[in-house]
């Protein structure tokens, strides 16, 4: 064990920080499902709720979940932008929690990979159905082309963003290679 937490390990802890047992959570990009499986183990008595695009990694992760006896995910085999359509209105406003592990599935298409304009515009769904106190990660993968355009997407996006509103930070290794993998978070405060 490490006292500086690995990127995705950091995603993941921020979560689990702000989460209830009985509380509602988003991954936003399901792939091999593993950071689905790790969302329904935080809420044993609530839900998570699970996007993506490619039929493969849907079938791949409701595998890992019947093994794992998780019954309480509901997968979207589209893509995540819907998120504002097929997640129950009375649930906006609700979610404590949102991941977001971007790029393209690992040993899988590299051609399919989340885009930037799509990774903009979800995130200002997911700020809006996040609840008070909520917390959004994002894993982002500056070193390949499209990866490169999101990361500067996102950071001015972020940037942007009132900070009364919302608090976002980056967590990055600055004696990494320049362009390694590293995590934006955002909690909203009111
Ligand atoms: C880096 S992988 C996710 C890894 C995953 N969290 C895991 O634990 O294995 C990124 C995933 O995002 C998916 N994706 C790309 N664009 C998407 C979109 N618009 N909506 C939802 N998923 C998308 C890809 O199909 C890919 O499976």
């Amino acid at each position: 064990m490490m006292a500086l937490n690995k990127v995705l390990d950091y995603a993941k802890s921020i979560i689990k920080e702000v989460t209830c047992e009985n509380d509602y959570l988003i991954d936003a990009t399901v792939g091999n499902g593993h950071d689905t499986l790790f969302l329904a183990q935080l809420v044993p008595y609530g839900k998570v709720f699970g996007f993506d695009i490619q039929t493969e990694a849907i079938n791949h992760t409701k595998k890992l979940l019947e093994d794992a006896e998780q019954t309480n995910v509901e997968l979207f085999n589209i893509s995540h932008e819907a998120v504002d359509q097929v997640i129950p209105k009375e649930l906006h406003g609700k979610i404590a929690g949102v991941m977001f592990n971007l790029g393209y599935l690992p040993g899988g298409n590299k051609a399919i990979t989340t885009k930037t304009e799509t990774t903009i515009k979800t995130l200002e769904k997911m700020l809006k159905i996040l609840k008070t106190g909520g917390v959004i990660s994002i894993v982002v993968y500056p070193g390949h082309e499209e990866g490169k355009k999101e990361s500067k997407a996102l950071l001015e996006y972020l940037k942007e963003l009132n900070q009364r509103a919302y608090q976002c930070l980056i967590y990055r290794f600055i004696n990494h290679k320049e362009d390694a993998p590293y995590v934006l978070a955002i909690e909203k405060r009111y």
